[in-house]
């Protein structure tokens, strides 16, 4: 056992202060917490600022149309509007990898077994793959076998060389060679010595394989909706009743684009500590851009946006193209944790995520909804809060009744409170460059095809910062009211008393975490014993580990401070180190962490021989 608790009373000692200031923030935020209900001024523009050079676009969508034209369909539905919308039932199977078996085992009384092929529902799966076949192995190995994908709704298209036995081994017998490419490559079959295609030539490829996938399911074979997946993802036992159920939602909100299955910034850090994991888990949001990396498209979106757009191939990728079709008032759905992993790397697999391996190319850092528990449980949930003005209506609500704050370095100090923030972005639009300073501020992945800052919903993203939920809302959007703002309560970082603060430490940020590091009671860094990662050391002791708490571990001058009887240095290990169990002490007593918030991982273990301690903040939920 190496916890030193006597270092952690004597840091802890080091600022003495404590009931008095956090008072005065519980005060700032419920003084003035009753007026939200009134007057919001709804703004009739929607998707204003749009997405690139969309500014000027004539939105696609009308409130009061779009409204209107839910409501007819959700009469025209009411058939299947109670199963579509209101009960869906979630069925959530996870099983380790060992108990794979294509038999369904409801446990009551006695174990019931009969087989599932036919049991599952979801749209027909397109496969792209173009010469990586171990990664259409484990994509299809994961699908059949963790996800209950039924075998006779895959199709694969591929345009590399010939991928039938690895078909015949999962009894898929759908492999279409539809590319402009396939007759080329059939002869480069029979020549060993292929010629590297250059970038532009792939492209190329790429985009008119795309386009003839696209076009055959839904022309050819006119199916209403469409699962794409490249070869190399790696998808989450619910992925496919994620897609089935989210998709009906279009079958009344017609601003829905499409739906995607991955979150560009779904980080470990990237959660609400208030939520419940069932809440985080069945949390969707909109975004006002395409989300690829597993997708849904429908019919009717292919034959309105996306063909009349895509008459030739070119060198264009194809998900700028699906990205340009979107108009001013489309959005994709996607999920807060994500459902998919983009996993080049083979060692990866679901065995591998399972069973928390580290990965090398940080695609593992992200969140995925695969729980440790083996369940087989069926949720029931209403997903009409997702329709267009359901969902506004919402996000108008949160921000009402969120806090502002001025600054996003006052959020380490706001770990006594449930509450909510808001944060305004003064910027005219999506491509104002001010949202490029606050992004990196979070840390965020940028902007992304088409420019659009990722995961933006009418000038709102919603995101979290130290496990607190926040908004940061640009002042052009529609969800924007200075009427409501004035109203609204606020904390200013200048009303913060600075004696609080180390008055050796001139970054305000270093500020407010050191401050939470002294004086949040629910928290202790220690050094976890060697080979152990820091989910199970805090587990060991009864407490948890939470990347959301690591934020506060990825500067050096804390590290110091709350370890200085066990580092005689700290350092930044470089940003091309992918590594994601820092932060450490090697052998040598220097300590080590990162500064980027993307590293941080609860459950890597630092390599045996590196004789190396991982640095744990552990969190105990009783406080
Ligand atoms: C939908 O059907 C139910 C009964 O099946 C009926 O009571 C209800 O009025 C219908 N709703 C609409 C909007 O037509
Ligand atoms: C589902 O939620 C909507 C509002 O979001 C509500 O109108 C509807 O009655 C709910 N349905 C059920 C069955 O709870
Ligand atoms: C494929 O079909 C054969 C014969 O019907 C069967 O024995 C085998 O288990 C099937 N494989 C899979 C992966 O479903
Ligand atoms: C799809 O339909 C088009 C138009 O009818 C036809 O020319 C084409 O050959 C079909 N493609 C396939 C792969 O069947
Ligand atoms: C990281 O960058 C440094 C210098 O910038 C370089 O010396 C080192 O080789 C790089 N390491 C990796 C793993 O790319």
């Amino acid at each position: 056992m190496i916890i030193d608790s006597k270092n952690l009373i004597a840091n802890k000692k080091r600022l003495i202060f404590g009931a008095v200031f956090i008072l005065i923030i519980i005060y700032f935020i419920f003084s003035n917490n009753e007026s939200y209900n009134e007057n919001f001024k709804e703004k009739s523009q929607r998707g204003a600022g749009g997405v690139n050079s969309k500014s000027q676009q004539k939105p696609e969508w009308n409130d009061n149309q779009l409204v209107k034209t839910i409501k007819q369909n959700m009469i025209l539905n009411n058939g299947t509007i109670e199963s579509d919308l209101y009960k869906v039932k979630w069925l959530d199977e996870i099983r380790p990898d060992n108990e794979r078996v294509r038999k369904f085992r409801i446990k009551k009384n006695s174990d019931i077994t009969m087989n599932i092929d036919k049991l599952y529902d979801h749209p027909p799966i397109a496969i792209v793959t173009s010469n990586k076949p171990k990664h259409l192995d484990r994509l299809l190995a994961n699908l059949i076998n963790n996800c209950n994908a039924n075998i006779d709704r895959i199709k694969v298209f591929n345009d590399g060389k010939s991928v039938s036995t690895i078909l015949s081994k999962y009894n898929v017998t759908d492999e279409l060679r539809i590319s402009k490419r396939s007759s080329t490559q059939q002869q480069e079959n029979s020549n060993t010595n292929t010629v590297a295609l250059s970038n532009e030539e792939k492209q190329y490829y790429m985009n008119s394989h795309y386009k003839e996938i696209f076009s055959y399911m839904f022309n050819n074979e006119s199916y209403d909706k469409v699962i794409f997946l490249e070869e190399d993802l790696i998808m989450s036992p619910d992925s496919l009743e994620y897609f089935n159920h989210l998709s009906k939602l279009m079958n009344y909100d017609p601003s829905i684009f499409g739906i995607s299955a991955w979150n560009d910034n779904g980080f470990k850090w990237n959660v609400e500590q208030a939520r419940s994991n069932y809440d985080n888990k069945f949390s969707f949001l909109r975004q006002d851009h395409f989300g690829g990396l597993g997708f849904l498209i429908s019919k009717d979106i292919y034959k309105k946006r996306i063909e009349p757009n895509w008459q030739i191939e070119s060198t264009t990728p194809w998900d700028v193209i699906v990205q340009k079709s979107m108009r001013s008032g489309d959005s994709c759905i996607f999920p807060e944790i994500p459902r998919s992993q983009h996993a080049p790397l083979l060692e990866r697999n679901y065995d591998s995520i399972f069973k928390d391996q580290p990965e090398k190319d940080g695609w593992g850092n992200y969140n995925f909804y695969l729980p440790k528990i083996t369940t087989i449980h069926t949720y029931h949930m209403n997903l009409s809060k997702y329709l267009s003005h359901e969902y506004d209506q919402q996000v108008k609500k949160r921000i009402m009744r969120a806090t502002e704050v001025d600054t996003l370095n006052s959020l380490p100090m706001m770990y006594s409170t449930s509450n909510r923030f808001v944060f305004y972005v003064p910027s005219k639009s999506n491509d104002d460059p001010r949202w490029d300073t606050i992004i990196n501020k979070l840390q965020m992945v940028g902007r992304g095809n088409g420019g659009a800052v990722r995961g933006i919903y009418k000038g709102v993203v919603e995101t979290t910062f130290f496990g607190k939920r926040v908004y940061l809302v640009g002042t052009y959007s529609p969800f924007y009211s200075q009427q409501q703002r004035n109203k609204s309560p606020r904390i200013l970082f200048n009303d913060f008393p600075k004696e609080e603060f180390d008055s050796a430490i001139t970054d305000p940020l270093t500020n407010t975490m050191l401050f939470r590091t002294d004086k949040d009671l629910s928290l202790d860094i220690t050094l976890a014993e060697k080979g152990y990662s820091c989910k199970d050391f805090c587990e060991k002791h009864k407490v948890s580990c939470l990347e959301s708490d690591m934020m506060l571990l990825t500067d050096s001058t804390i590290v110091l401070l709350q370890l200085e009887q066990h580092c005689s240095e700290v350092n930044y290990v470089p940003n091309n180190n992918t590594d994601t169990f820092y932060p450490i002490k090697d052998k040598d007593g220097v300590c080590w962490t990162t500064n980027q918030y993307s590293k941080l991982s609860c459950t890597s273990k630092s390599p045996k021989k590196s004789e190396a301690s991982r640095i744990c903040i552990c969190k105990d939920k009783s406080f």
